[in-house]
């Protein structure tokens, strides 16, 4: 009996799961009107999100979701109010094929025609397609894909303004990550915060590149790495010296690609049981030369944070057993949740010292897109919030938003199960002045940070989809009793696809109040 229960559930998350990635082709405006609870009032600034608008063109299904245009949502906060606004990234490859109305590109993970992330080495087609990412820095709202440039965006209507190369730092087709850092005090700059990103080029030597930022969006530091042999890099960790990257066991196999057989993305090959390489970048010239070092295999896609401790360097990050591609005959979306490797946190320790290093699971519990206090960014911190599985063990979809003391392992967890699917969420810090808040824009910068007791003190924003009214939902939790469930929920009128990534400015970008 309890067999076909659970067969019965697992049929109804899996079609709730597939149907919260139905494209949402149209574009919206509007004063959210439909909210259970209250806003808090001091909730003040504007939360962008990005992530696939379109699984399909025309009828026609891509391959991957990673492979979905970008739609940009904003949620602008003022006076215990909230602005919504979606725009698609009116990318070259979105423009034309609206205008044909049908698929012009192969995606990079698998939709079919010329396209795909390695392209840049093998000299073929690319489609940017401005998903995964958006960031607020230096005056400037944009949409990051991490193996093109970013689009310009006008941050209070959504308009795309077009590719911004960084005033020449790129060239035309140059990487620039989707996962900036933003280190809130920045010690070779008297304590202000800065934008640290990377941009990759693969190859049999993979090459680096580290850049940062000063507020103003004014070019700082930029130093060039080899490193040895292919990587396949998503995301970076920063300490107030170190960039820190992990080069996860997989290797490139790039003929099934030249051939048109896969697409690009489809064709890294996992190399489980071989071990992961630490790099450790040093951030300033100051410092010396890169170092590797080693631990165990496996592969992770993103990282909680980092920091240093006397000669020691400690990652928090999301490890899975080895990298999962979908093969070219898989509809990702009829994927069983259940026969694949669940993420899972986990602290590796590097002795820069010793050479030595040590990986520890915290807990069994499935996971995705770790996020902290802005303030305590590279340093020693408390509190790491995730999206994450409704139960503690096993693979399956993320339900939930998960907070995990790394002091105590004592943890919180809010679930929209059965029918809802959570999101990143993102840490908002309680403005306690004129100078806080804000993930993006923030002038957090403070040496006394470590020793503020209240790294809790603020609020969790996650959108969910609600399968039971294929609709979506900014939910706002209270970051220290997302037990007591959400202070409010502000209801879409419309579905927005399980998105990717996002950032918050403490900026207001809606309309005049
Ligand atoms: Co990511």
């Amino acid at each position: 009996m309890s067999l076909i229960l659970e067969t019965t559930d697992t049929a109804q998350l899996q079609r709730d799961w597939r149907r919260g990635y139905e494209s949402q082709p149209e574009e919206h405006s509007y004063w959210i009107d439909e909210i259970e609870g209250q806003i808090p009032p001091d909730l003040h600034g504007t939360l962008f999100r990005n992530g696939p608008g379109l699984l399909d063109v025309n009828g026609q299904p891509i391959h991957h979701p990673f492979d979905g245009d970008g739609l940009v949502s904003s949620f602008a906060f003022a006076n215990g109010r909230c602005h919504y606004r979606s725009r698609f990234v009116q990318t070259e490859g979105y423009r034309a094929e609206r205008a044909a109305g049908k698929i012009l590109y192969r995606g990079v993970f698998g939709t079919q025609r010329p396209g795909g992330w390695l392209a840049n080495m093998l000299d073929l087609g690319l489609k940017n397609v401005a998903n995964t990412n958006v960031i607020y820095w230096g005056g400037k709202l944009l949409a990051l894909w991490e193996a093109a440039e970013p689009y310009r965006l006008d941050p209070a209507t959504l308009e795309t303004l077009g590719l911004d190369r960084l005033e020449g730092l790129l060239q035309p087709g140059d990487a620039f990550a989707a996962h900036v850092h933003v280190d809130p005090f920045c010690h070779w700059d008297g304590g202000a915060s800065c934008l640290v990103n990377f941009a990759v080029k693969p190859g049999l030597n993979t090459r680096l590149n580290l850049f940062e930022f000063d507020q103003a969006g004014r070019l700082l530091r930029h130093q060039k790495f080899e490193l040895g042999g292919f990587a396949f890099i998503h995301d970076m960790a920063i300490t107030p010296n170190y960039a820190i990257f992990f080069q996860n066991p997989v290797g490139y196999n790039p003929l099934p690609y030249a051939l048109g057989w896969r697409g690009a993305g489809q064709c890294l090959v996992s190399q489980p049981g071989k071990a992961t390489r630490i790099l450790v970048l040093p951030r300033h010239p100051s410092l010396g030369e890169a170092r590797v070092f080693t631990t165990e295999s496996g592969f992770v896609w993103h990282h909680a944070n980092a920091f240093e401790v006397g000669d020691e360097l400690v990652v928090d990050s999301i490890w899975y057993d080895s990298y999962i591609g979908i093969d070219p005959e898989t509809d990702f979306r009829k994927i069983e949740f259940g026969g694949l490797p669940p993420g899972q946190l986990a602290r590796t320790t590097i002795n820069m010292r010793t050479g030595a290093t040590e990986r520890r699971f915290f807990d069994t519990r499935c996971c995705e897109f770790p996020v902290l206090h802005p303030a305590k960014v590279g340093r020693d911190y408390r509190y790491v919030y995730m999206a994450a599985a409704d139960g503690p063990r096993g693979n399956a979809p993320l339900q939930a938003v998960w907070k995990f003391d790394l002091a105590t392992g004592q943890q919180q967890v809010w679930s929209t199960a059965p029918r809802g699917f959570a999101d990143e969420p993102i840490f908002v810090p309680r403005p306690r002045s004129a100078e806080v808040a804000g993930a993006v824009t923030p002038d957090v910068g403070d040496p006394q940070a470590n020793a503020r007791p209240d790294e809790d003190d603020g609020w969790l924003l996650t959108l969910v989809y609600d399968g039971a009214r294929h609709r979506s939902q900014l939910v706002i939790l209270d970051a220290r009793g997302l037990e007591r469930g959400p202070l409010a929920v502000l209801h879409l009128k419309q579905h927005l696809p399980h998105g990717l990534h996002g950032s918050f400015t403490s900026r207001y970008f809606g309309p005049d109040v």
